[in-house]
């Protein structure tokens, strides 16, 4: 039978070291709160309850940590007392009875469903504690694992441990899976004569151990058990995040020319045989069919991009741009809110928003829905296989039908019928010779003052 689970997330931290107007766990990792990626890997992890344990921002926090599939309760933690003591403050969760306790910190959003199976499985094996560890280079600051024949023997926080101790590379990655029949007793043995005077769940070990129980830990890659404390270490976060996502995305067919300058978002979705060249910017709610190429400096955020299409270099697409297949945006447009309609195009200079492009339409460079009134948005409608002149402002809300052509140089603030011409221009005028007569009065005049300022 399948063994219940019960995770809680401790992120009742103050935060102090991001010196920030927000909790720690509320800022983004690839255009997502941190916190939000936790969840989604205990998701990942098939694990159906979670109890918060929040302080700061607490409702702001308990909000982006939903999740549909998972119930979610939250409990408080009023003073920051320690990490068994957090847990304790979710300890009515507890105690509703669960086979399985896993512990992971709000903070570690790195942390994929693969070590919190392997915590689980060691606690399915028979033993009460199943720590996280991580070898490293850099040990300092961090619990070390003291493990004897395989057994964990006890987890030494820093300050605490002595100078061979200190030598020890496996460190805690603060994660741990608890026997859930026994967590809350275990726990609640935990005391707090330490070099900080906290409770440290870490001690759960030591405490699991005299009783006659047994620990162990897993391994894990380093980079998953990162956590946040500082802007510096949110930015490293932020790095082996994307490079994760880059490699995800190009061994499932995307192409980058040259990776480490694409951004991405927790939910951009590229289609197979899609080119990404350098420098583009993804932000949240992206998706990318097969086919279209995605030239280089462009930046999209809320947007969709037919199969074959090709966007930028230097484009902006905004919320509501839905590029149709085979259309194309071209350098220095911006899009918003828009459909631009299969194998249209939108090559320079223009900016398209509130509107709807038919198929097949080319709009002239420079071309300007004027959308907005200063109060109001308002609609440009053009048709399919219409011409748009370069210059053109179209006045919304205003329609252009299919096939029409506006002149270039227009200021069209009336509706367009199919297959019209529309001129909304001042009409030209020629003056034969006129330029020349203009011309040398003009140097007469000049040199006419230079004269009398010389005088
Ligand atoms: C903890 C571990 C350490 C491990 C390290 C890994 C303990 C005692 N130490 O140390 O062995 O190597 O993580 O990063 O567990 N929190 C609360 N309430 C509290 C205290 C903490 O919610 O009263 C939360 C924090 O917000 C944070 C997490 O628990 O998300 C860890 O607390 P923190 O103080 O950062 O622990 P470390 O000293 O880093
Ligand atoms: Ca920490």
């Amino acid at each position: 039978m399948e063994r219940s689970c019960l995770a809680i997330v401790l992120a009742a931290g103050e935060s102090t070291r991001m010196k920030s107007s927000m909790s720690k766990v509320l800022h983004p990792i690839g255009g997502r709160p941190m916190i939000a990626h936790v969840m989604e890997s205990l998701a990942e992890a098939g694990i159906s309850a979670t109890a918060l344990v929040l302080g700061r921002d607490a409702e702001a926090v308990e909000k982006v940590a939903r999740r549909d599939e998972m119930a979610v309760s939250s409990y408080l933690q009023t003073e920051r007392l320690g990490t068994a003591h957090a847990v304790l403050a979710a300890g009515a969760a507890i105690a509703d009875g669960y086979d399985d306790i896993l512990v992971v910190f709000g903070d570690t959003p790195l942390i994929t469903a693969a070590p919190l199976l392997a915590a689980r499985k060691g606690l399915a094996e028979g033993n009460d504690v199943v720590v996280i560890g991580f070898e490293t280079t850099s040990p300092t600051g961090y619990g070390r694992l003291i493990v004897e024949n395989g057994a964990l023997v006890a987890i030494r926080e820093e300050k605490d441990a002595s100078e061979a101790e200190r030598k020890i590379t496996y460190c805690n990655g603060g994660l741990m899976a608890i026997d859930g029949r026994k967590a809350l007793s275990l726990i609640e043995k935990i005391g707090n004569a330490n070099a900080k005077g906290e409770y440290y769940l870490t001690d759960i070990v030591e405490v699991a151990n005299a009783a006659g129980g047994s620990a162990i830990a897993v391994a894990a890659p380093e980079t998953e058990l990162m956590g946040c404390n500082n802007r510096a270490e949110l930015a490293g976060i932020e790095a082996v995040w994307q490079r994760r996502r880059r490699h995800e995305l190009m061994v499932s067919g995307v192409s980058m020319i040259a990776p480490e300058t694409v951004f991405l978002a927790y939910d951009t979705a590229i289609a197979q045989d899609v080119l990404i060249e350098p420098n583009v910017v993804f932000g949240p709610g992206v998706t990318i069919e097969s086919g279209a190429v995605i030239h280089a400096f462009s930046h999209l955020e809320g947007a969709h991009v037919g199969a074959g299409a090709t966007v930028g270099p230097y484009a902006r697409l905004r919320p509501g741009a839905n590029l149709g297949p085979d259309s194309k945006v071209g350098n220095f447009c911006e899009v918003k809110k828009a459909e631009i309609g299969a194998g249209a195009k939108v090559n320079h200079l223009t900016y398209i928003g509130d509107a709807f492009v038919g198929a097949k339409t080319n709009i002239g460079a420079g071309t300007i829905t004027c959308n907005y009134d200063g109060v109001n948005k308002h609609i440009t409608q053009i048709g399919a296989n219409a011409f748009i002149g370069s210059n053109s402002s179209l006045v919304a809300p205003v329609s252009v039908g299919d096939g029409a052509l506006v002149a270039s140089g227009s200021v069209i603030t009336d509706d367009v019928p199919a297959d019209a011409v529309a001129f909304g221009r001042a009409h030209q005028t020629i003056k034969p010779g006129r330029a020349k007569v203009l011309r040398e009065q003009y140097l007469a005049e000049k040199a006419e003052r230079k004269k009398s300022s010389a005088e």
